[in-house]
């Protein structure tokens, strides 16, 4: 029987934003959602603006999310941000480990751990991203690519994997224009939920929220977000204004 699972629908704004810009943007978010309690909203922009938009969405159930932090708790780690630091704001959510700072920032599955077990030990639910890239699509090694990320990003988590939601982001996708198919985005899904069971129980694998991401918007996200291991998604580009992000939540209801 399939476990209901809660769709989850996250707005990763990346490096954009003012604050007064995205203090906008969460009060029309906030406005257009109003009463909505059947899709689990967070929103993340960047750290200049956290605390802002935390204020703006403090009496709805809209969550907020980080788009990254360190490992260690506190210390000597100059222009870095802690587990502590976020819920301090009243984070509930971080992204860890998306491709543009495994790219871009040497961030590898090791590192990735670590932030995934200091972001579970400051009551922080890590949203953890894994997607292969196109030369790896196109030598047919997605699975072993992003099954060996799963593996390594979320060992030794023990009973608290289940607080991790995984997003499901192939590199190609991601602010191209081009989404992967929803047959795609299935077939890799079920994989990663098969690779959590390995690492688990099929129950736990079975209550774990997996989104997508890459290129998602409003006319793909209800094709998307109807597959059965789609559990909702990761949003960049479409999430940065009101209209698009909106309408991507509305589907996922
Ligand atoms: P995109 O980005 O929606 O602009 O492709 C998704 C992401 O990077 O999380």
């Amino acid at each position: 029987m399939k476990k209901f699972r809660k769709k989850i629908v996250a707005g990763n704004w990346k490096m954009n934003k003012s604050i007064a810009e995205a203090v906008d943007l969460a009060a029309d978010i906030k406005r257009e959602l109003a009463g909505n309690v059947d899709v689990d909203v967070v929103l993340c922009p960047p750290f200049t603006a956290l605390k802002a938009v935390g204020d703006i969405i403090t009496d709805t159930p809209i969550k907020l999310g980080a788009q990254n932090m360190h490992w260690e708790t506190d210390g000597a780690y100059t222009g870095e941000i802690s587990a502590a630091m976020l819920r301090d704001i009243y984070c509930h959510y971080v992204i860890l480990g998306h491709s543009e700072r495994r790219a871009g920032f040497h961030e590898t599955d090791a590192l990735v751990n670590r932030k995934v077990k200091a972001a579970l030990a400051g009551n922080l639910a890590p949203i953890v991203c894994v997607g292969e890239t196109l030369p790896e699509r196109q030598a047919e090694r997605q699975r072993e690519v992003v099954g060996g990320q799963v593996r390594k990003s979320l060992a030794g988590l023990g009973e608290d994997l289940d607080r991790v939601i995984v997003a499901y982001e192939p590199v190609w996708a991601i602010g191209t224009g081009v989404n992967a198919t929803a047959a795609q985005a299935q077939e890799m899904h079920a994989f990663i939920r098969e690779t959590l069971a390995e690492m688990s129980t099929a129950e736990t694998a079975a209550a774990m929220r997996i989104q997508y991401g890459g290129s998602m918007k409003p006319a793909n996200a209800a094709e998307l977000l109807a597959q059965p291991d789609v559990d909702g998604g990761l949003v960049g580009g479409a999430s940065l204004e009101a209209r698009s992000f909106v309408e991507i939540v509305r589907a996922a209801l």
